[in-house]
Protein backbone atom coordinates (compact mmCIF):
# COMPACT_ATOMS: atom_id res chain seq x y z
CA UNK A 1 0.00 0.00 0.00
CA UNK A 2 2.97 2.70 1.26
CA UNK A 3 4.79 1.48 -2.11
CA UNK A 4 1.56 2.69 -4.69
CA UNK A 5 1.44 5.70 -2.81
CA UNK A 6 4.61 6.49 -3.04
CA UNK A 7 4.42 5.49 -6.33
CA UNK A 8 1.78 8.08 -6.85
CA UNK A 9 3.59 10.85 -5.41
CA UNK A 10 6.15 10.15 -7.51
CA UNK A 11 4.35 10.22 -10.63
CA UNK A 12 2.52 13.22 -10.02
CA UNK A 13 5.40 15.28 -9.19
CA UNK A 14 6.61 14.46 -12.35
CA UNK A 15 3.59 15.26 -14.05
CA UNK A 16 3.45 18.22 -12.37
CA UNK A 17 6.93 19.44 -13.68
CA UNK A 18 6.09 18.50 -16.74
CA UNK A 19 3.02 20.82 -16.69
CA UNK A 20 4.96 23.74 -15.34
CA UNK A 21 7.30 23.41 -18.36
CA UNK A 22 10.42 22.86 -15.97
CA UNK A 23 11.08 19.85 -17.09
CA UNK A 24 12.75 20.55 -20.82
CA UNK A 25 11.08 17.21 -22.30
CA UNK A 26 9.46 17.80 -25.48
CA UNK A 27 5.89 18.32 -23.72
CA UNK A 28 7.21 20.83 -21.70
CA UNK A 29 8.65 22.89 -24.25
CA UNK A 30 5.11 23.06 -26.11
CA UNK A 31 3.60 24.53 -22.91
CA UNK A 32 6.39 26.91 -22.39
CA UNK A 33 5.90 28.32 -25.81
CA UNK A 34 2.29 28.44 -25.71
CA UNK A 35 2.84 30.11 -22.28
CA UNK A 36 4.70 32.71 -23.76
CA UNK A 37 2.39 33.57 -26.71
CA UNK A 38 -0.14 34.09 -24.47
CA UNK A 39 1.38 36.17 -22.35
CA UNK A 40 2.69 38.29 -25.66
CA UNK A 41 -1.39 38.03 -26.95
CA UNK A 42 -2.39 39.60 -23.97
CA UNK A 43 -0.03 42.17 -22.96
CA UNK A 44 -0.84 43.28 -27.00
CA UNK A 45 -4.57 43.02 -26.26
CA UNK A 46 -4.45 45.08 -23.41
CA UNK A 47 -1.21 47.71 -24.84
CA UNK A 48 -1.82 51.23 -23.52
CA UNK A 49 -2.35 52.59 -26.70
CA UNK A 50 -6.18 50.78 -26.81
CA UNK A 51 -7.05 53.44 -24.43
CA UNK A 52 -6.76 57.02 -23.40
CA UNK A 53 -4.91 59.28 -23.32
CA UNK A 54 -2.14 56.61 -25.25
CA UNK A 55 -4.75 56.37 -28.29
CA UNK A 56 -4.98 60.27 -29.09
CA UNK A 57 -1.97 60.34 -30.47
CA UNK A 58 -1.31 57.14 -31.65
CA UNK A 59 0.03 57.41 -35.25
CA UNK A 60 -1.63 55.17 -37.74
CA UNK A 61 1.59 53.44 -38.45
CA UNK A 62 1.89 52.38 -34.47
CA UNK A 63 -1.55 50.88 -34.64
CA UNK A 64 -1.05 49.07 -37.88
CA UNK A 65 2.72 47.37 -36.54
CA UNK A 66 -0.06 44.78 -35.44
CA UNK A 67 -2.83 45.40 -37.63
CA UNK A 68 -1.98 45.21 -40.53
CA UNK A 69 -4.77 42.89 -41.73
CA UNK A 70 -7.40 45.70 -41.65
CA UNK A 71 -6.09 46.91 -44.76
CA UNK A 72 -4.45 43.64 -46.74
CA UNK A 73 -7.98 42.04 -46.22
CA UNK A 74 -9.86 41.60 -49.41
CA UNK A 75 -13.90 40.96 -50.13
CA UNK A 76 -14.64 37.25 -50.72
CA UNK A 77 -14.35 36.88 -54.30
CA UNK A 78 -18.19 34.88 -54.11
CA UNK A 79 -20.43 35.29 -51.06
CA UNK A 80 -21.73 32.36 -49.42
CA UNK A 81 -24.71 31.36 -51.64
CA UNK A 82 -22.30 31.53 -54.79
CA UNK A 83 -22.79 34.77 -56.17
CA UNK A 84 -19.63 36.42 -57.43
CA UNK A 85 -18.69 39.68 -56.17
CA UNK A 86 -18.50 41.81 -59.12
CA UNK A 87 -21.74 40.75 -60.04
CA UNK A 88 -23.39 42.68 -57.29
CA UNK A 89 -23.83 46.03 -56.88
CA UNK A 90 -25.63 48.11 -53.61
CA UNK A 91 -27.90 50.93 -53.93
CA UNK A 92 -24.87 53.13 -52.40
CA UNK A 93 -22.51 51.95 -55.34
CA UNK A 94 -24.55 53.76 -57.99
CA UNK A 95 -22.75 56.87 -57.32
CA UNK A 96 -20.74 58.51 -59.70
CA UNK A 97 -18.26 58.39 -56.85
CA UNK A 98 -17.94 54.51 -56.86
CA UNK A 99 -14.62 53.29 -58.49
CA UNK A 100 -12.83 50.01 -58.95
CA UNK A 101 -14.06 46.35 -57.54
CA UNK A 102 -16.11 45.70 -54.47
CA UNK A 103 -13.26 46.94 -51.01
CA UNK A 104 -13.56 46.28 -47.43
CA UNK A 105 -14.73 48.69 -44.81
CA UNK A 106 -11.54 50.10 -43.33
CA UNK A 107 -10.14 50.21 -47.42
CA UNK A 108 -13.33 52.11 -48.93
CA UNK A 109 -12.70 54.47 -45.76
CA UNK A 110 -8.72 54.95 -45.96
CA UNK A 111 -7.07 54.03 -49.08
CA UNK A 112 -9.12 53.92 -52.18
CA UNK A 113 -8.81 56.69 -54.39
CA UNK A 114 -11.48 58.68 -53.38
CA UNK A 115 -10.76 58.29 -50.29
CA UNK A 116 -7.69 59.68 -50.24
CA UNK A 117 -8.61 62.34 -52.38
CA UNK A 118 -11.02 63.94 -49.90
CA UNK A 119 -10.63 62.49 -46.67
CA UNK A 120 -7.49 62.34 -44.07
CA UNK A 121 -8.93 59.77 -41.51
CA UNK A 122 -7.49 57.94 -39.02
CA UNK A 123 -7.56 54.92 -37.22
CA UNK A 124 -8.01 57.39 -34.02
CA UNK A 125 -10.90 59.51 -35.74
CA UNK A 126 -13.21 56.27 -35.38
CA UNK A 127 -11.40 54.25 -32.81
CA UNK A 128 -11.70 56.04 -29.40
CA UNK A 129 -10.72 53.09 -27.04
CA UNK A 130 -12.31 50.18 -26.54
CA UNK A 131 -13.40 47.12 -23.63
CA UNK A 132 -11.37 44.36 -24.45
CA UNK A 133 -13.11 42.03 -22.73
CA UNK A 134 -17.18 43.04 -23.12
CA UNK A 135 -18.59 42.05 -25.84
CA UNK A 136 -21.87 44.32 -24.32
CA UNK A 137 -20.66 47.34 -22.98
CA UNK A 138 -21.65 47.78 -19.26
CA UNK A 139 -22.29 44.18 -18.52
CA UNK A 140 -20.54 44.25 -15.22
CA UNK A 141 -20.59 46.53 -12.32
CA UNK A 142 -16.70 47.80 -12.78
CA UNK A 143 -16.77 47.94 -16.52
CA UNK A 144 -15.35 51.68 -17.87
CA UNK A 145 -18.52 52.98 -19.18
CA UNK A 146 -16.74 55.44 -21.47
CA UNK A 147 -15.38 52.38 -23.26
CA UNK A 148 -17.06 51.15 -26.33
CA UNK A 149 -17.39 47.49 -27.05
CA UNK A 150 -14.90 45.63 -29.16
CA UNK A 151 -15.14 46.44 -33.15
CA UNK A 152 -17.65 49.12 -32.80
CA UNK A 153 -17.07 52.75 -32.49
CA UNK A 154 -19.50 56.03 -31.91
CA UNK A 155 -22.00 55.89 -34.30
CA UNK A 156 -22.00 59.74 -33.98
CA UNK A 157 -19.09 60.12 -35.69
CA UNK A 158 -20.36 57.80 -39.14
CA UNK A 159 -23.42 60.02 -38.99
CA UNK A 160 -21.73 62.91 -39.81
CA UNK A 161 -20.89 61.13 -43.24
CA UNK A 162 -23.65 58.86 -43.79
CA UNK A 163 -26.74 60.83 -42.85
CA UNK A 164 -29.58 62.16 -44.58
CA UNK A 165 -29.59 65.04 -46.82
CA UNK A 166 -31.31 67.21 -44.77
CA UNK A 167 -33.63 69.52 -47.46
CA UNK A 168 -35.88 71.01 -44.67
CA UNK A 169 -33.00 73.20 -42.80
CA UNK A 170 -32.27 74.20 -46.79
CA UNK A 171 -35.62 75.08 -47.88
CA UNK A 172 -35.52 72.65 -50.38
CA UNK A 173 -39.07 70.55 -51.07
CA UNK A 174 -37.81 67.10 -51.51
CA UNK A 175 -35.05 65.08 -51.22
CA UNK A 176 -31.72 65.73 -53.34
CA UNK A 177 -33.12 62.58 -55.15
CA UNK A 178 -36.23 64.53 -56.41
CA UNK A 179 -34.70 67.89 -56.27
CA UNK A 180 -31.71 67.97 -57.79
CA UNK A 181 -32.47 68.89 -61.52
CA UNK A 182 -34.42 72.26 -60.30
CA UNK A 183 -31.02 73.46 -59.15
CA UNK A 184 -29.18 72.34 -62.09
CA UNK A 185 -27.91 69.12 -59.89
CA UNK A 186 -25.45 71.39 -58.53
CA UNK A 187 -25.07 72.05 -54.58
CA UNK A 188 -22.70 75.38 -55.24
CA UNK A 189 -25.91 77.11 -56.88
CA UNK A 190 -26.44 77.72 -52.86
CA UNK A 191 -23.25 77.22 -51.21
CA UNK A 192 -21.08 79.07 -53.13
CA UNK A 193 -22.34 81.91 -50.79
CA UNK A 194 -23.84 79.86 -48.07
CA UNK A 195 -21.80 77.94 -45.39
CA UNK A 196 -18.64 78.72 -47.03
CA UNK A 197 -16.79 78.23 -43.95
CA UNK A 198 -16.72 74.22 -43.97
CA UNK A 199 -14.57 71.18 -43.63
CA UNK A 200 -11.68 72.94 -41.53
CA UNK A 201 -10.89 69.62 -39.49
CA UNK A 202 -8.43 67.10 -39.37
CA UNK A 203 -9.98 64.31 -41.05
CA UNK A 204 -11.11 65.96 -44.64
CA UNK A 205 -9.18 67.51 -47.00
CA UNK A 206 -11.22 71.15 -47.41
CA UNK A 207 -9.78 72.33 -50.74
CA UNK A 208 -9.30 68.87 -52.41
CA UNK A 209 -13.58 68.67 -51.75
CA UNK A 210 -13.89 71.82 -53.09
CA UNK A 211 -12.59 71.45 -56.16
CA UNK A 212 -13.97 67.83 -56.65
CA UNK A 213 -17.18 69.20 -55.63
CA UNK A 214 -17.15 71.80 -58.17
CA UNK A 215 -16.95 69.13 -60.83
CA UNK A 216 -19.52 66.86 -59.63
CA UNK A 217 -21.78 67.17 -56.83
CA UNK A 218 -22.21 63.75 -56.33
CA UNK A 219 -19.05 64.23 -54.72
CA UNK A 220 -20.76 66.90 -51.57
CA UNK A 221 -24.22 64.51 -52.10
CA UNK A 222 -22.35 61.43 -51.12
CA UNK A 223 -21.17 62.78 -47.66
CA UNK A 224 -24.51 64.33 -47.30
CA UNK A 225 -27.27 62.27 -48.09
CA UNK A 226 -26.47 60.15 -51.53
CA UNK A 227 -24.60 56.98 -48.93
CA UNK A 228 -27.36 57.83 -45.95
CA UNK A 229 -26.97 54.55 -43.88
CA UNK A 230 -29.22 56.86 -41.40
CA UNK A 231 -32.91 58.06 -41.28
CA UNK A 232 -31.58 60.80 -39.64
CA UNK A 233 -29.16 63.92 -40.25
CA UNK A 234 -26.36 65.13 -38.47
CA UNK A 235 -26.57 68.23 -36.43
CA UNK A 236 -23.67 69.80 -37.91
CA UNK A 237 -21.96 72.75 -36.25
CA UNK A 238 -22.98 76.43 -37.83
CA UNK A 239 -19.69 77.76 -38.46
CA UNK A 240 -20.35 81.67 -39.01
CA UNK A 241 -19.41 82.85 -42.50
CA UNK A 242 -19.05 85.94 -44.76
CA UNK A 243 -22.79 87.09 -45.28
CA UNK A 244 -24.17 84.70 -41.69
CA UNK A 245 -25.22 88.28 -40.13
CA UNK A 246 -28.48 87.76 -40.08
CA UNK A 247 -30.80 86.47 -37.40
CA UNK A 248 -30.62 82.75 -36.23
CA UNK A 249 -32.77 80.37 -37.54
CA UNK A 250 -34.98 78.23 -35.06
CA UNK A 251 -33.35 75.02 -35.99
CA UNK A 252 -30.25 76.52 -35.26
CA UNK A 253 -30.78 78.47 -32.29
CA UNK A 254 -28.77 74.93 -30.08
CA UNK A 255 -25.99 74.22 -32.91
CA UNK A 256 -22.56 74.75 -31.60
CA UNK A 257 -21.05 77.25 -33.57
CA UNK A 258 -17.19 74.90 -34.22
CA UNK A 259 -16.47 71.28 -34.26
CA UNK A 260 -15.69 69.06 -31.47
CA UNK A 261 -12.42 70.09 -30.01
CA UNK A 262 -10.26 66.97 -31.37
CA UNK A 263 -11.44 67.50 -35.06
CA UNK A 264 -10.44 70.71 -34.75
CA UNK A 265 -7.34 72.25 -36.48
CA UNK A 266 -6.47 74.64 -33.58
CA UNK A 267 -6.89 72.14 -30.70
CA UNK A 268 -6.45 68.44 -32.05
CA UNK A 269 -3.68 66.45 -31.66
CA UNK A 270 -1.43 68.28 -34.67
CA UNK A 271 -2.20 71.50 -33.41
CA UNK A 272 1.23 73.33 -31.68
CA UNK A 273 1.65 73.66 -28.61
CA UNK A 274 2.03 77.51 -28.73
CA UNK A 275 -1.34 77.67 -30.50
CA UNK A 276 -3.14 75.13 -27.83
CA UNK A 277 -1.82 77.40 -25.08
CA UNK A 278 -3.17 80.85 -26.66
CA UNK A 279 -6.40 78.84 -26.91
CA UNK A 280 -6.34 77.60 -23.37
CA UNK A 281 -5.49 80.93 -22.10
CA UNK A 282 -8.31 82.50 -24.28
CA UNK A 283 -10.94 80.33 -22.67
C1 LIG B 1 1.21 45.56 -29.78
C2 LIG B 1 0.26 45.21 -30.81
C3 LIG B 1 -0.97 46.12 -30.95
C4 LIG B 1 -1.00 47.48 -31.19
C5 LIG B 1 0.17 48.45 -31.28
C6 LIG B 1 -2.40 47.82 -31.36
N1 LIG B 1 -3.19 46.71 -31.21
FE1 LIG B 1 -5.20 46.64 -31.36
N2 LIG B 1 -5.22 44.71 -30.70
C7 LIG B 1 -4.08 43.92 -30.53
C8 LIG B 1 -4.51 42.58 -30.12
C9 LIG B 1 -3.59 41.38 -29.84
C10 LIG B 1 -5.93 42.61 -30.03
C11 LIG B 1 -6.89 41.45 -29.67
C12 LIG B 1 -7.34 40.82 -30.95
C13 LIG B 1 -8.30 39.66 -30.77
O1 LIG B 1 -8.68 39.31 -29.65
O2 LIG B 1 -8.67 39.08 -31.82
C14 LIG B 1 -6.33 43.96 -30.41
C15 LIG B 1 -7.65 44.39 -30.49
C16 LIG B 1 -8.06 45.57 -31.11
C17 LIG B 1 -9.42 45.92 -31.43
C18 LIG B 1 -10.66 45.10 -31.05
C19 LIG B 1 -10.97 44.14 -32.11
C20 LIG B 1 -10.95 42.74 -31.61
O3 LIG B 1 -10.90 41.85 -32.49
O4 LIG B 1 -11.01 42.50 -30.39
C21 LIG B 1 -9.40 47.13 -32.06
C22 LIG B 1 -10.59 47.89 -32.60
C23 LIG B 1 -8.01 47.54 -32.11
N3 LIG B 1 -7.24 46.58 -31.53
C24 LIG B 1 -7.59 48.74 -32.66
C25 LIG B 1 -6.30 49.24 -32.50
C26 LIG B 1 -5.93 50.61 -32.80
C27 LIG B 1 -6.85 51.66 -33.36
C28 LIG B 1 -4.60 50.73 -32.50
C29 LIG B 1 -3.76 51.98 -32.55
C30 LIG B 1 -4.25 53.09 -31.74
C31 LIG B 1 -4.15 49.41 -32.02
N4 LIG B 1 -5.22 48.56 -32.03
C32 LIG B 1 -2.84 49.11 -31.65
C33 LIG B 1 -2.77 44.33 -30.74
C34 LIG B 1 -2.37 45.64 -30.95
C1 LIG C 1 -14.26 55.26 -40.48
C2 LIG C 1 -13.98 54.79 -39.14
C3 LIG C 1 -12.80 53.86 -38.94
C4 LIG C 1 -11.49 54.09 -39.23
C5 LIG C 1 -10.88 55.33 -39.89
C6 LIG C 1 -10.76 52.92 -38.78
N1 LIG C 1 -11.63 52.00 -38.25
FE1 LIG C 1 -11.15 50.16 -37.52
N2 LIG C 1 -13.12 49.70 -37.31
C7 LIG C 1 -14.15 50.59 -37.51
C8 LIG C 1 -15.41 49.87 -37.33
C9 LIG C 1 -16.79 50.46 -37.46
C10 LIG C 1 -15.06 48.53 -37.02
C11 LIG C 1 -16.00 47.33 -36.82
C12 LIG C 1 -16.12 46.71 -38.20
C13 LIG C 1 -16.57 45.30 -38.22
O1 LIG C 1 -16.77 44.68 -37.18
O2 LIG C 1 -16.66 44.79 -39.37
C14 LIG C 1 -13.62 48.47 -37.00
C15 LIG C 1 -12.91 47.30 -36.69
C16 LIG C 1 -11.53 47.30 -36.48
C17 LIG C 1 -10.78 46.16 -35.98
C18 LIG C 1 -11.36 44.82 -35.57
C19 LIG C 1 -11.03 43.79 -36.61
C20 LIG C 1 -11.89 43.84 -37.80
O3 LIG C 1 -11.36 43.91 -38.92
O4 LIG C 1 -13.13 43.79 -37.66
C21 LIG C 1 -9.47 46.54 -35.93
C22 LIG C 1 -8.31 45.70 -35.47
C23 LIG C 1 -9.40 47.91 -36.41
N3 LIG C 1 -10.67 48.33 -36.74
C24 LIG C 1 -8.26 48.65 -36.52
C25 LIG C 1 -8.15 49.86 -37.19
C26 LIG C 1 -6.89 50.51 -37.52
C27 LIG C 1 -5.53 49.98 -37.16
C28 LIG C 1 -7.20 51.67 -38.20
C29 LIG C 1 -6.25 52.69 -38.83
C30 LIG C 1 -5.29 52.18 -39.81
C31 LIG C 1 -8.67 51.74 -38.29
N4 LIG C 1 -9.19 50.63 -37.68
C32 LIG C 1 -9.38 52.78 -38.88
C33 LIG C 1 -14.04 51.92 -37.85
C34 LIG C 1 -12.88 52.54 -38.31
C1 LIG D 1 -15.31 61.61 -43.25
C2 LIG D 1 -16.45 60.96 -43.86
C3 LIG D 1 -16.78 59.55 -43.49
C4 LIG D 1 -16.92 59.00 -42.24
C5 LIG D 1 -16.66 59.68 -40.90
C6 LIG D 1 -17.40 57.65 -42.42
N1 LIG D 1 -17.55 57.38 -43.77
FE1 LIG D 1 -18.22 55.67 -44.61
N2 LIG D 1 -17.76 56.36 -46.46
C7 LIG D 1 -17.32 57.63 -46.74
C8 LIG D 1 -17.01 57.73 -48.16
C9 LIG D 1 -16.50 58.98 -48.89
C10 LIG D 1 -17.27 56.45 -48.72
C11 LIG D 1 -17.10 56.01 -50.19
C12 LIG D 1 -15.67 55.63 -50.43
C13 LIG D 1 -15.42 55.18 -51.86
O1 LIG D 1 -16.35 55.16 -52.68
O2 LIG D 1 -14.28 54.80 -52.15
C14 LIG D 1 -17.77 55.62 -47.62
C15 LIG D 1 -18.19 54.30 -47.77
C16 LIG D 1 -18.78 53.57 -46.77
C17 LIG D 1 -19.33 52.24 -46.95
C18 LIG D 1 -19.37 51.45 -48.25
C19 LIG D 1 -18.19 50.55 -48.33
C20 LIG D 1 -18.23 49.68 -49.57
O3 LIG D 1 -18.29 48.48 -49.40
O4 LIG D 1 -18.25 50.20 -50.67
C21 LIG D 1 -19.81 51.84 -45.73
C22 LIG D 1 -20.49 50.53 -45.39
C23 LIG D 1 -19.54 52.91 -44.78
N3 LIG D 1 -18.92 53.95 -45.45
C24 LIG D 1 -19.86 52.89 -43.43
C25 LIG D 1 -19.35 53.78 -42.48
C26 LIG D 1 -19.43 53.60 -41.05
C27 LIG D 1 -20.10 52.43 -40.35
C28 LIG D 1 -18.79 54.67 -40.49
C29 LIG D 1 -18.54 54.95 -39.01
C30 LIG D 1 -17.79 53.93 -38.32
C31 LIG D 1 -18.33 55.53 -41.56
N4 LIG D 1 -18.68 54.95 -42.74
C32 LIG D 1 -17.68 56.75 -41.39
C33 LIG D 1 -17.17 58.66 -45.83
C34 LIG D 1 -17.17 58.52 -44.45
C1 LIG E 1 -31.53 76.00 -52.72
C2 LIG E 1 -30.24 76.25 -52.11
C3 LIG E 1 -29.45 75.04 -51.64
C4 LIG E 1 -29.01 73.97 -52.38
C5 LIG E 1 -29.21 73.68 -53.85
C6 LIG E 1 -28.25 73.13 -51.46
N1 LIG E 1 -28.26 73.71 -50.21
FE1 LIG E 1 -27.34 72.99 -48.55
N2 LIG E 1 -28.10 74.53 -47.44
C7 LIG E 1 -28.87 75.55 -47.94
C8 LIG E 1 -29.30 76.42 -46.86
C9 LIG E 1 -30.17 77.65 -46.98
C10 LIG E 1 -28.74 75.87 -45.67
C11 LIG E 1 -28.90 76.38 -44.24
C12 LIG E 1 -28.09 77.65 -44.06
C13 LIG E 1 -28.07 78.14 -42.64
O1 LIG E 1 -27.33 77.60 -41.83
O2 LIG E 1 -28.79 79.08 -42.33
C14 LIG E 1 -27.99 74.69 -46.09
C15 LIG E 1 -27.29 73.86 -45.22
C16 LIG E 1 -26.53 72.77 -45.62
C17 LIG E 1 -25.78 71.92 -44.74
C18 LIG E 1 -25.72 72.05 -43.23
C19 LIG E 1 -26.96 71.46 -42.63
C20 LIG E 1 -27.04 71.62 -41.13
O3 LIG E 1 -27.87 70.92 -40.52
O4 LIG E 1 -26.36 72.46 -40.55
C21 LIG E 1 -25.19 70.97 -45.49
C22 LIG E 1 -24.31 69.84 -44.99
C23 LIG E 1 -25.56 71.21 -46.86
N3 LIG E 1 -26.39 72.30 -46.90
C24 LIG E 1 -25.13 70.44 -47.92
C25 LIG E 1 -25.65 70.56 -49.21
C26 LIG E 1 -25.31 69.66 -50.30
C27 LIG E 1 -24.32 68.52 -50.19
C28 LIG E 1 -26.03 70.06 -51.39
C29 LIG E 1 -26.09 69.39 -52.75
C30 LIG E 1 -26.32 67.95 -52.75
C31 LIG E 1 -26.80 71.22 -50.98
N4 LIG E 1 -26.55 71.49 -49.66
C32 LIG E 1 -27.62 71.95 -51.82
C33 LIG E 1 -29.23 75.75 -49.25
C34 LIG E 1 -28.98 74.86 -50.28
C1 LIG F 1 -15.75 63.25 -47.39
C2 LIG F 1 -17.02 63.71 -46.90
C3 LIG F 1 -17.52 65.09 -47.28
C4 LIG F 1 -17.60 65.65 -48.54
C5 LIG F 1 -17.08 65.07 -49.84
C6 LIG F 1 -18.29 66.90 -48.39
N1 LIG F 1 -18.60 67.11 -47.07
FE1 LIG F 1 -19.57 68.72 -46.30
N2 LIG F 1 -19.16 68.07 -44.41
C7 LIG F 1 -18.60 66.86 -44.10
C8 LIG F 1 -18.40 66.80 -42.68
C9 LIG F 1 -17.81 65.63 -41.90
C10 LIG F 1 -18.84 68.04 -42.14
C11 LIG F 1 -18.79 68.49 -40.67
C12 LIG F 1 -17.37 68.95 -40.33
C13 LIG F 1 -17.28 69.71 -39.04
O1 LIG F 1 -17.42 69.12 -37.95
O2 LIG F 1 -17.06 70.91 -39.09
C14 LIG F 1 -19.35 68.80 -43.26
C15 LIG F 1 -19.95 70.05 -43.16
C16 LIG F 1 -20.58 70.71 -44.22
C17 LIG F 1 -21.38 71.91 -44.11
C18 LIG F 1 -21.67 72.65 -42.81
C19 LIG F 1 -20.72 73.84 -42.75
C20 LIG F 1 -20.51 74.42 -41.37
O3 LIG F 1 -21.19 75.36 -40.98
O4 LIG F 1 -19.59 73.95 -40.69
C21 LIG F 1 -21.79 72.24 -45.36
C22 LIG F 1 -22.65 73.43 -45.78
C23 LIG F 1 -21.25 71.26 -46.27
N3 LIG F 1 -20.52 70.34 -45.56
C24 LIG F 1 -21.44 71.27 -47.64
C25 LIG F 1 -20.71 70.48 -48.53
C26 LIG F 1 -20.57 70.75 -49.94
C27 LIG F 1 -21.25 71.88 -50.69
C28 LIG F 1 -19.74 69.79 -50.45
C29 LIG F 1 -19.20 69.66 -51.86
C30 LIG F 1 -18.44 70.82 -52.34
C31 LIG F 1 -19.38 68.91 -49.34
N4 LIG F 1 -19.98 69.37 -48.20
C32 LIG F 1 -18.59 67.77 -49.45
C33 LIG F 1 -18.25 65.85 -44.99
C34 LIG F 1 -18.14 66.04 -46.37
Amino acid sequence: MIGTRLITAAVLLCTTQVWAGGSGQANGGQANDDLRKAEAYHAARWDPIHFKPAIDKAKDEQCLACHQEILDRRVLPKTPAGVPAEETLAWYQTLTTYEGPQETFHRRHLVTSLAKQVMNLKCNTCHQGHDPREEASGSSATAQPDLTMRKVVDPQICLMCHGKFDAQVMGIPGDWYQSAKLFNNDCLTCHKTIRTNRHQVNFLKPEAIEQAGAENSDVCFGCHGGRAWFRVSYPYPRHPWPGSEGPVPDWAKDRPTESPARFRLDTGPEAQPAQKERQEKAS
